[in-house]
């Protein structure tokens, strides 16, 4: 390993797809209002992949071709790929593949990692990419992060304190070796914490069987089935193929986990909240967003939000976040950029980038 080797972005895209779907939209499937989502979350519309055309793999190989043209290399450099969603095309195998094949990627040294954090995904997936790119291993790792919330929601109005928050889209970078002094991932800090782990969860299709909580609520798998199956006419009759969440813990801890990580990578690197030239925090909600801002004193100009047009799009809603603000002209080489994220899980993390 080069002493001085560190990890930079080279290249970020997004995409997002064309269908905008307003809050009033929603009110056309459930009891919601446009004044409740606002006042709650802060999200004034989502975006809905198109059906039978648009996947999770094809939203991420579109922002992918932006990340890799902008960093000026082809598919066929990259040596990596780590793929962060929850919604995946497949149960398995995860859309690394998928997306290795649908770009090109036909350098058979190149492997391909899914990771499921949920939320944290894609800071997840930065930590892991820079140590690969540290230790030397690899050169060019592309690094995706997308969701199609809108195929595994509840549009009932049982589903509707998720269902309004989430949307789909995809963002990606292109991760490289720097030599430049100063540049690059300054430190990355991860978290989990399993105690709550049904409480912001989609507990099936799955194997658990019921047991872990001792109840029904989740569903058992059909006792007459030979070897059990992960989806069950039980969790079919009783609409238990949707996401849950207790919102009020999740916004609880949210709010505790997202400084804290950030102080501890900005310790972690002997630096100050008022170095920070931009806070692009995962897009869980913007209260959240605003909360986290408050209690680290930032002025609004050092934090970045675009959850009003987007809704949240989990491991894609970082990504998304900073190729915006990147286009925008907000992160310019030099600034110091933190990223932090928290979720299902709980699972959360930062990453401190001088770009
Ligand atoms: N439209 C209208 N009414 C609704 C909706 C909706 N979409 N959803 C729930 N309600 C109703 C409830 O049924 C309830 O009605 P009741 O009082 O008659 O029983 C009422 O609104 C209040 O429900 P609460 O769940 O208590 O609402 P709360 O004020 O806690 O807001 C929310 C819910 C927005 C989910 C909040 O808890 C929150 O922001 N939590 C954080 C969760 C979050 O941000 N998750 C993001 C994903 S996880 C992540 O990325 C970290």
């Amino acid at each position: 390993m080069t002493e001085c080797m560190r990890t930079k972005i080279a290249g970020i895209g997004h995409y997002v797809p064309e269908k905008v779907v307003s809050n009033h939209d929603l009110t056309q499937y459930m009891d919601t209002s446009d004044e409740w989502i606002r006042e709650r979350t802060g999200i004034e519309s989502r975006r809905y992949a198109e059906k039978h055309r648009e996947t999770t793999a094809s939203m991420g190989a579109k922002a992918a071709r932006i990340a890799l043209e902008r960093a000026g290399i082809t598919a066929e450099e990259v040596d990596f790929i780590i793929f962060a969603t929850l919604s995946p095309d497949y149960y398995f195998p995860g859309c690394g593949v998928l997306l290795q094949r649908e770009l090109g990627v036909t350098n058979k040294e190149a492997g391909a990692l899914d990771i499921r954090n949920q939320c944290s995904g894609f800071v997840y997936g930065i930590s892991i990419a820079d140590q690969f790119i540290k230790s030397g291993m690899y050169k060019n790792i592309l690094l995706v992060g997308s969701e199609m919330h809108s195929m595994g929601l509840d549009f009932s109005d049982e589903g509707r304190a998720v269902t309004v928050i989430f949307g789909d889209g995809a963002g990606a970078v292109v991760l490289q070796p720097t030599e430049q002094e100063g540049q690059g991932v300054l430190t990355t800090c991860l978290h989990s914490d399993g105690t709550h782990a049904e409480e912001l969860a989609m507990i099936n299709p799955g194997s658990h069987s019921g047991y872990h909580l001792g109840t029904e609520k989740f569903g058992y798998p059909d006792v007459d089935v030979p070897g059990g199956t992960f989806v069950t006419q039980t969790m079919v009759d009783n609409n238990l193929l949707a996401p849950n969440m207790t919102g009020q813990l999740v916004f609880k801890t949210a709010v505790v986990k997202f400084p804290e990580v950030i102080q501890e990578a900005l310790h972690k690197t002997g630096l100050q909240v008022s170095d920070i030239d931009l806070l692009i925090p995962h897009q869980a909600n913007l209260r959240i967003s605003q909360f986290v801002q408050k209690s680290l004193r930032l002025p609004d100009e050092k934090v970045f939000n675009n959850i009003q047009k987007y809704g949240n799009t989990t491991a894609a809603s970082i990504p998304i976040a900073l190729s915006e603000a990147w286009e925008a002209g907000l992160v310019k080489e030099g600034n110091l950029i933190c990223l932090a994220a928290f979720g299902s899980g709980f699972t959360w993390g930062s990453a401190l980038i001088r770009w």
